[in-house]
């Protein structure tokens, strides 16, 4: 076969394989709780930031998006999560972000974002490293009962994490969930990768 025509049939299968990738992208947004949306062109590079559009993020909604090579979990939060955030400091290891190296200066807060409506963070275990789930639901009977007000589970080893990623007391993960460095481009529009101008 000539240089040509391998050329060629090489670039057909990329056409193809990329076509793929876009109809799974489209397919997960329908997903309730767990989405994950197509990267913006800035996501082509490694180490470049990543914009997410949350024009169309409903309550509870979680989407994820890829960021030098790592899961960003983006979700909204209402004020049922908001008010319960502000209840769990018994049950935390960390609960007033201490830590410094979890999260930049402006999210240390007791909802650990920018805007309490609007979660980032990195969806990393710091135990080893596995993927938490996200399990929104209060009052889930496996994590808790009563006192499960929706958070995260590691399935690996039984980390649980509250919804702004804060780690359980008692648990293997040492700390709490990394709050990348990101900022707010417009109301709708969130740049991850770059902390705000301000901080
Ligand atoms: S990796 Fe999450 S608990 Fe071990």
């Amino acid at each position: 076969m000539s240089e040509q025509a391998i050329d060629l049939k090489k670039r057909r299968f990329i056409t193809s394989a990329t076509s793929v990738v876009g109809a799974v992208g489209v397919g997960f947004v329908a997903w309730p709780f767990l989405s994950t949306w197509m990267p913006s062109a800035r996501a082509k590079s490694a180490s470049a930031p990543v914009d997410i559009n949350i024009s169309k993020l409903e309550n509870g909604q979680l989407v994820r998006v890829l960021w030098r090579k790592k899961p960003v979990w983006v979700f909204k939060r209402d004020k049922t999560t908001i008010a319960n955030l502000n209840t769990m400091n018994s049950m935390l290891s960390d609960p007033n972000s201490d830590e410094t190296s979890q999260q930049p200066t402006y999210a240390k807060n007791a909802y650990r974002s920018i805007n309490p409506n609007i979660a980032v963070i990195i969806g990393i275990c710091t135990h080893l490293g596995c993927s938490p789930t996200y399990r929104p639901e209060i009052g889930a009977a496996d994590l808790g009962g009563d006192l499960w007000k929706g958070g995260f589970y590691c399935p690996c080893h039984g980390s649980k994490f509250d919804l702004a990623g804060r780690v359980f007391s008692g648990v293997p993960a040492p700390t709490n969930l990394i709050i990348p460095p990101y900022h707010f481009v417009s109301d709708s529009l969130i740049r991850i990768g770059i902390g705000p101008k301000a901080s």
